[in-house]
């Protein structure tokens, strides 16, 4: 076949002036009737609890866990004032028998990861009272309370028995008792929310804390007065964690066929569709399920004569980080695109074409992610204007802090992501936004907000 026929299919990636419209409109949209609908389905702007940022000036020792999709990290954060903080960190990789097992292992597990963590910091627990812990959790959380929280759905490849419904302290404590180990939970956050506090620890203009990593999400700050479905204790302000993941309803969302089909055959079809499209779990599937189709119609690779090799067959075979390999060669031959293929799937043979074929299709699913994640922004920085964030003052720089390994490595994507801010925005006002890596925001967030339940900071 023609190139052409593979020109289509990169094409699909590109999104138009209006497609990139109808996502912020969108987003807008979702955003706003979040604030008020009670419908216990839909998951968006879950109020944090939180009612201010940390000065800075904190100063106390802290236990902090953050489990996300991929590992649990457990640590011991000292804050010692002037934005500095000390950290004791430890990483643990969670399995898929414990991401699809019973709550009670998994809780079991996280209590062992915690007590491993007391004896490399060599707390003396005998004379300790309880340790204070705040938790940084990166899935869909009812929070009721700063420290209290039912669990939503999980995605991410997570399947744990009676664990929905359930509140989060409860299981963890739970954990912590069955382990004779003095913890409590004092503060619940979500991954963004610890993003957006820890970033404002550093640098105060932080508004927004965003995720880019096996999922996406942002947090931001609105009037406690236009959270209609909020009836906590009353408060000016509040950290909404908007769980825009699951965005994109009434398909305003430029799905391709290849996103309807990692959709539909994932754990939970119809849930997180924004997040499929975009996030590090799904680019390289997306590459390898078009990479696939191109096969089959003999539109790439032509040397394989329609024929897809056994090892580009598995789910999530096309790792995300291959797309940041391919992409951080600045050489037109683009032989990284060989070397790819041949160490990680013993495809060998390809043309110049098809190297450069495959670096054009990798590049629109990267660019692409970019460009939903910058709409997804302006939604938020449209609906903070005037509150949290002022576009319009020319001398206030607001700061996007964003955590995460697609944005941290992916090549260009913060440029990529600027850019489409820069054409959506307007030159004026996206000059005052910042784009700043916000690193480990999980733990340092979570140990700020447990400080901060502790003496008084939230609701
Ligand atoms: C998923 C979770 C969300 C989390 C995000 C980034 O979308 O539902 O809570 O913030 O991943 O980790």
């Amino acid at each position: 076949m023609t190139s052409s026929t593979f020109q289509d299919t990169v094409n699909e990636f590109v999104l138009s002036k209006d497609q990139v419209q109808k996502i912020i409109d969108g987003l807008t949209e979702e955003l706003v009737e979040g604030l008020s609908t009670k419908d216990p389905k839909n998951i968006t702007q879950q109020p944090s609890y939180i009612t201010r940022l940390p000065t800075g000036q904190e100063t106390g020792l802290y236990l902090a866990i953050d489990m996300g999709g991929t590992n649990l990290r457990t640590a011991a954060v000292h804050l010692l004032g002037d934005g500095q903080v000390g950290v004791t960190m430890e990483k643990h990789e969670i399995t898929h028998d414990l991401k699809t097992g019973t709550g009670e292992a998994m809780f079991d597990w996280i209590a062992d990861c915690t007590a491993q963590l007391l004896k490399s910091v060599a707390l003396d627990l005998g004379t300790t009272a309880d340790l204070q812990m705040g938790v940084t959790f990166s899935f869909a959380l009812h929070q009721t309370a700063i420290n209290r929280g039912t669990v939503l759905a999980m995605g991410k490849g997570f399947d744990l028995s009676d664990v929905m419904g359930k509140d989060l302290k409860d299981l963890l404590e739970g954990g912590f008792a069955r382990k004779n180990l003095p913890v409590s939970v004092s503060a619940i956050i979500n991954d963004t929310v610890g993003t957006l506090v820890s970033h404002a620890y550093v640098s105060p203009s932080t508004k927004i804390g965003v995720i880019l990593a096996t999922g996406t999400n942002a947090a931001y700050i609105e009037r406690a007065a236009d959270v209609s479905k909020y009836n906590g204790p009353a408060c000016d302000q509040m950290i909404l964690n908007t769980e825009w993941d699951a965005m994109g309803k009434a398909s305003y969302l430029p799905q391709t066929k290849y996103d309807k089909e990692i959709d539909a055959v994932s754990l939970v079809p119809g849930f997180q569709e924004f997040e499929k499209m975009v996030s590090g779990l799904y680019m390289g599937e997306l590459v390898r399920l078009s990479l696939v189709d191109l096969i089959e119609r003999n539109a790439i690779f032509e040397f394989l004569g329609g024929k897809v090799p056994e090892s580009l067959k598995p789910r999530l075979a096309f790792k995300t980080l291959f797309m940041s390999t391919i992409e951080s060669e600045n050489n037109p031959e683009h032989t990284a695109v060989d070397h790819v293929f041949k160490s990680s799937f013993g495809i060998e043979g390809l043309t110049a074409d098809d190297r450069r074929r495959v670096f054009e299709l990798v590049h629109a699913v990267g660019k692409r992610s970019a460009t939903m994640t910058a709409a997804a922004c302006a939604a938020l920085l449209h609906k903070a204007n005037g509150a949290s964030v002022n576009l319009d003052d020319a001398n206030e720089i607001t700061t996007i802090g964003i955590d995460g390994s697609v944005f941290e490595k992916y090549p260009h994507f913060s440029h990529e992501m600027m850019e489409a801010l820069t054409e959506i925005l307007g030159k004026d006002r996206a000059s005052r936004i910042r784009l700043e890596l916000a690193r480990d925001g999980g733990c340092i967030g979570a140990a700020l907000v447990a400080m901060v339940s502790h003496s008084g900071g939230a609701v």
